[in-house]
């Protein structure tokens, strides 16, 4: 069993999830139109592991007999910055999720709902791996700027990622 409060709560995030892969598939477009493929590629499977994220949510709320229900996903931005300022938009996403998954855990807490709060830790680790992970490259694309033979390098070494990281 589930309550109603939380239902909706995750129900929003599975909502949220959806749409971080939706972000990431744009800017991975974006960084494609830039011939940076690393850079794509490192993108796309960050939006596989969002996808990954949206599911681990909603196999929990189908374990605990809620009621899965799919929102209309928004639509990401379509006029993206220059491909050494547009990775700041990933970081300050996983903030912003960072921040949902907080306050999951402030509902999870107050419900003594104990089996959500189980759940929640696993995203609250993450979400510093993706905060640092997102920080790091919007920094050292900031740092890199026009150079172009370090920014191929970088490219080449996010280019290496595996899906489903
Ligand atoms: Fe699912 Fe990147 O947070």
């Amino acid at each position: 069993m589930i309550s109603k409060k939380i239902q909706d709560a995750i129900n929003d995030q599975i909502n949220e999830e959806l749409y971080s892969a939706y972000l990431y598939l744009a800017l991975a477009a974006h960084y494609h139109a830039f011939n940076l493929k690393g850079i794509g590629t490192w993108l796309e499977a960050q939006a596989k592991e969002e996808i990954e994220h949206a599911m681990k949510f909603y196999n929990f709320m189908i374990a605990r007999a809620g009621t899965v229900s799919l929102k209309t996903i928004k639509q990401p931005p379509t006029q993206l910055p220059p491909a050494n300022k547009a990775f700041r938009l990933a970081y300050e996403h996983e903030q912003y999720i960072t921040e949902k998954i907080n306050q999951l855990y402030e509902l999870a807490h107050a419900q003594k709902d104990y089996a959500f709060e189980e759940l929640l830790h696993w995203f609250i680790k993450e979400q510093v791996e993706e905060e640092a992970s997102t920080l790091e490259i919007a920094e050292r694309l900031d740092q890199i700027g026009n150079q172009t033979h370090a920014l191929y390098m970088l490219d080449a070494k996010l280019g290496k990622r595996n899906g489903g990281q």
